[in-house]
């Protein structure tokens, strides 16, 4: 009785944490796609912040479906943001890590057009320190940009 109510508890779990694991994947939730949608070094030149968001969002196929909401697009290298995943970053909580230092970045926010060619989006640039998920050692999804202390 007892094992049984255990091993269906040890199924159950497992089935939990495949689905986590699959939605995970999924949401591509990984360093690669990470790249693609948060990091832009050297920034790519525009004429102005919301011109280089709307360039940016439809250069990096970001509106496949809709126009996303809001995306942040940092200006370092790759090797600074994958830093705040150890010596450069303080843990927060769960997998979550805070930037020790500000970046140079770009905040995108939608504010109508169409997918997938024409979102509108207006541009806030700023510096600012980030927050990230990363796994092993690696950002695989932006969370937010932190106010500066
Ligand atoms: C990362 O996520 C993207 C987007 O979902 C996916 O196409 C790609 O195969 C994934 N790469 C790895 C290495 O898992």
């Amino acid at each position: 009785m007892l094992t049984s109510k255990f091993s269906c508890c040890l199924v159950a779990h497992l089935a939990i944490l495949l689905g986590l694991l699959l939605l995970g994947t999924c949401k591509g939730q990984n360093w690669s796609s990470f790249q693609t949608k948060h990091i832009d070094f050297p920034k790519s030149s525009a004429s102005n912040p919301n011109a280089y968001c709307d360039l940016m969002m439809k250069r990096r196929n970001l509106n496949p479906t809709r126009c996303k909401p809001r995306n942040t697009f940092v200006h370092a290298s790759q090797s600074e943001i994958q830093n705040v995943c150890s010596s450069k970053g303080t843990h927060y909580k769960d997998n979550l890590y805070d930037s020790e230092e500000d970046f140079p970045l770009t905040d995108c926010k939608n504010v109508g057009g169409t997918s997938p060619d024409n979102c509108k989006y207006i541009g806030t640039p700023g510096t600012k320190r980030i927050r990230v998920a990363c796994e092993n050692n690696k950002p695989v999804h932006f969370e937010l940009v932190l106010a500066t202390l």
